[in-house]
């Protein structure tokens, strides 16, 4: 039997780019995989591929709205593994970054995970199992410029995973994160349009940019960073927690 078969597993930001490589990925291995995110059509045509058993629209930073619907989940089915993907990201130079700016990445990459896991964690500490898979990213390891509140905001998430990682250790539930490098999704995508307007360089230029801090000279894929959520995920890593997994090609 594989070793996440038979596992309920909880996938934010599952309809698109990371999010639904994970999906995908754990689904293939036998979980049975909820998705959740704001875009009901993109949810919807990964349940009718086959690519995950259901999905939930709701937006992470609704903070009640959020809330309430993952205590739901939590109470309707068995989640044992909880994977908090969902994030975003804004650039801009630290002075042209408002308060505004950063509590909308705090919201989205910090209160997110940590209002999903407060609803969740409950049923897992009951059942003595449960893998939470934090999405940070290399921003949570180091710095990179005009990109401070959302550095931040993975930092946060980073030290969040650490605290509970120690908090639960004798619990059964393991708190682990991935950190991707740049990876080939909309995220990217986004980001070199906003360069781009900017700067006035080509897209081409600023992509390599990107790609130059890859040692491997290439994106990662967002399937890359989906094996190594699989690996943290499975019944028999129970040994690996608080721990940050960079999927980076050697740039940490
Ligand atoms: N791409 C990279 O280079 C990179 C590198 C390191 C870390 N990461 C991290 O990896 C994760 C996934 O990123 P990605 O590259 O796959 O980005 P993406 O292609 O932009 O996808 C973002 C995902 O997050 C969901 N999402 C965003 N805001 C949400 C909200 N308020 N409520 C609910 N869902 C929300 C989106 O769902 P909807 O469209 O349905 O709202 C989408 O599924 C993020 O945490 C990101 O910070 C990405």
């Amino acid at each position: 039997m594989s070793e996440v078969a038979g596992l309920g597993a909880l996938v934010t930001g599952g309809g698109r780019g990371i999010g639904a490589a994970i999906a995908t990925a754990l689904t293939r291995s036998g979980a049975e995989v909820t998705i959740l995110g704001r875009n009901q059509a993109a949810l919807a045509a990964r349940v009718k591929a086959g690519d995950a058993a259901r999905y939930v629209v709701a937006d992470v930073t609704d903070e009640i709205g959020f809330a309430a619907i993952v205590t739901k989940l939590a109470a309707d089915g068995t989640i044992d593994i909880l994977v908090n993907n969902a994030g975003a990201a804004i650039s801009a130079p630290f002075l042209k970054t408002g308060s505004s700016d950063f509590h909308r990445m705090l919201n989205v990459n910090l209160m997110g995970p940590m209002i999903a896991t407060q609803a969740i964690l409950p049923g897992m500490i009951a059942r003595k199992f449960g893998r939470i898979v934090n999405i940070a990213s290399t921003a949570a390891l180091k710095g990179y410029p005009y990109v401070s509140a959302y550095v931040a905001s993975k930092h946060a998430l980073l030290g969040l995973t650490r605290s509970l990682a120690v908090e639960l250790a004798k619990s059964g539930v393991t708190v682990n994160a991935v950190c991707p490098g740049f990876t080939d999704t909309d995220m990217v995508g986004t980001s070199v349009e906003t360069v781009v307007a900017k700067t006035g360089r080509t897209a081409e230029a600023v992509r390599a940019e990107f790609t130059k801090s890859n040692p491997m000279g290439r994106l990662i894929a967002p399937e890359e960073v989906a094996d190594a959520v699989c690996f943290l995920a499975r019944r028999d890593s129970g040994a690996i927690t608080g721990t940050a997994i960079a999927v980076a090609g050697g740039e940490i």
